[in-house]
């Protein structure tokens, strides 16, 4: 079994070899990170506050000797010997971050400057979890990341757009002014399992509403379009910026580049689950963007990365996961949120 660890008294003189420092490794992104960094035989230190994530999540890791977490708010200061950081930490679905937006602030800002600081005491190579909100409701389509965005400073979803944008202004700083090795991936929408069940995100909410036969809600008219990259994509797409043979400092986009229309993918659910619920339409809410599409150019040239896995094929193992998430030892379905 992995060691538990906790904020009070961890701290090590181990030697630092090959040691990872996973922000956020207890959440959905995070976990899926852990997995492959541990199967590749790295030793990883999950740090997480469990605001979002979940020990489910990493049970798994526990049989690990190389695995062990922390429970720490990123907000506070942290010393640990590290050779790699990545920095997940953060609520990434609407309804959590803004939930506490001075939090949210705080993690994106305070946060990435701890990690940042680590980084540059112990030379450590830096990842940051940025997103494609950086590019607000985008007036460029699809969205390069030469694109400087069009994003509200005053609103319910600033506390996390602006967050993110200011943190990759201090990754930016940090390598120009300490010489951090740093690399940045703007995720765009990303789906599968290990998504909580009452995240908030469209896929999960469309899915565990099909699952429970409950009304499908879709924001607006549903011809706002999005695109879905599953998880095993995404990750690649990580581990092969951070570790490209020639170093990318700057911003890389990584997601799906189908497009998708929000009622189309409803649509699909629907049919996958082979669900009686009916789709409804409530209003839209404040700043959502129309369209969002990743410019994959620069990942495709740079990294030989593309997403592999259609939608379909996605869908049909995240509906699995939340199907096992729902049925009880009993065979009953369980009410989740
Ligand atoms: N999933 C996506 O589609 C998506 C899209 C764009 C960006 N991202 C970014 O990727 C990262 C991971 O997203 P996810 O989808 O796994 O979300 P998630 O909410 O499942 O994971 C975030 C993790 O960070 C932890 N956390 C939050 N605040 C923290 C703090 N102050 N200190 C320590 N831990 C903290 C949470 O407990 C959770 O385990 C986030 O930074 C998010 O902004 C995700």
């Amino acid at each position: 079994m992995g060691i538990v660890f906790n904020s009070s008294n961890f701290h090590s003189d181990r030697a630092s070899k090959g040691r990872v420092l996973v922000a956020g490794g207890a959440g959905f992104l995070g976990s899926h990170l852990c997995d492959i960094l541990l199967r590749e035989g790295r030793t990883v230190i999950c740090v997480d506050n469990f605001f979002t994530g979940r020990l489910e999540n990493i049970r798994h890791l526990l049989r690990y000797e190389t695995f062990s977490y922390v429970r720490h708010d990123i907000i506070e200061s942290i010393d640990l010997p590290v050779d790699e950081i990545y920095n997940l930490a953060c609520p990434a679905s609407p309804p959590h971050y803004q939930a506490n937006p001075i939090h949210t602030m705080k993690t994106n800002v305070i946060g990435s400057l701890n990690l940042l600081q680590l980084a540059a005491h112990y030379q450590a190579r830096i990842f940051q979890a940025s997103t494609s909100e950086v590019y607000g409701d985008p007036n460029v389509h699809p969205q390069p990341e030469g694109y400087w965005g069009n994003v509200n400073s005053f609103g319910p979803r600033s506390c996390y757009d602006e967050g993110k944008r200011c943190a990759e202004t201090l990754f930016y700083d940090f390598h120009k002014q300490h010489g951090v090795d740093i690399r940045i991936v703007r995720i765009f929408n990303t789906y599968g399992p290990r998504m909580r069940p009452d995240d908030g995100r469209v896929v999960s909410n469309f899915i565990m509403q099909a699952l429970q036969g409950k009304d499908i809600t879709v924001y607006g008219d549903g011809s706002q379009t999005r695109s879905f990259c599953y998880v095993d994509d995404l990750i690649e797409g990580f581990h092969r910026l951070m570790y490209s043979p020639r170093a990318i400092h700057t911003p890389v986009n990584i997601g799906n580049p189908g497009e998708f229309t929000v009622r189309e993918l409803a649509e699909q659910i629907v049919a996958m689950t082979g669900s009686s619920s009916k789709i409804v339409y409530h209003p839209l809410p404040v700043d959502d963007p129309r369209q969002r599409r990743p410019d994959i150019s620069l990942a495709e040239r740079e990294l030989g990365w593309k997403p592999t896995i259609a939608l379909k094929e996605g869908l049909q193992a995240t509906i699995a996961y939340f199907e096992r998430q729902l049925v009880r030892p009993s065979g009953e379905l369980a009410e989740v949120a």
